[in-house]
């Protein structure tokens, strides 16, 4: 794990690849669903090239978001599984705006706020794709009722609110915790930044030292 001397490896670059194709797809989907969401973002459907473009490739594109996030979610669930001292860093937030380390439990690869947005994602994901193939014309909505594909599109609209407030708060984080943006552009963090802010995991792929 530990790269020349001072880094340490915290992502390979397949992971980075589809972490920002994700990413891409993600922006891509939000402007295309804002644009067809409530008339006063409609002059975003220009970026597509109009209303129907907007409409025909934004289920595509979501799709696509899906299939690339599930490759993610089988890589990572595993280092998301919350425990007993993540609860307790939760619980703590206060502390944690504070910047009040000493006073947290140790925290592990990931920290208890990132877990808990991992799940949200994993669930809002989930609703999204299952309610987007409900009412998606022509292909499938002709398989369920009207009443069925309008329950499905409330659930989409607010899925889609969760996981773009959601992905708010992980860009924020992101970048609020200094270092933390070169983990996932070059896949390598300094042993001060994990040494900080994940010292389980630093113990753990380096051995204390
Ligand atoms: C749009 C801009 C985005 C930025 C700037 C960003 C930034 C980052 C960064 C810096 C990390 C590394 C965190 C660490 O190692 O501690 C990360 C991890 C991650 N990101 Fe993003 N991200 C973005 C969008 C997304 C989207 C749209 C998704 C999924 C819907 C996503 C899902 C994840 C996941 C699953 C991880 C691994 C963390 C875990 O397993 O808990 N990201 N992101």
């Amino acid at each position: 794990m530990s790269n020349q001397q001072e880094g340490l490896v915290r992502y390979k670059g397949s992971d980075r690849l589809n972490h920002w194709l994700i990413a891409v797809l993600f922006v891509l989907a939000t402007l295309g669903g804002l644009a067809m969401f409530h008339p006063s973002m409609f002059f975003l459907t220009g970026l597509f090239g109009g209303g129907s473009w907007t409409r025909i490739l934004h289920p595509f594109i979501g799709s696509a978001m899906f299939v690339l996030f599930v490759l993610i979610f089988f890589k990572f669930w595993h280092h998301n599984v919350l425990n007993a001292n993540d609860r307790k860093w939760l619980s703590q937030i206060g502390d944690v705006l504070n910047k009040n380390h000493d006073r947290l439990p140790e925290v592990g690869r990931y920290n208890g706020g990132q877990k808990a947005a991992f799940w949200v994602m994993v669930l809002t994901m989930i609703l999204l794709v299952v309610s987007g193939l409900a009412f998606w014309r022509p292909y499938f909505s002709h398989y369920f009722s009207v009443d069925v594909t309008r329950v499905a599109a409330l659930v989409h609209a607010v899925s889609a609110w969760v996981l773009i407030l959601t992905i708010i708060a992980h860009v924020y984080a992101a970048l609020w915790v200094k270092g933390t943006i070169g983990a996932m552009w070059t896949g390598v963090v300094s042993r001060a930044w994990a040494r900080k802010h994940h010292p389980g995991w630093f113990k753990e792929v380096t051995g204390g030292k």
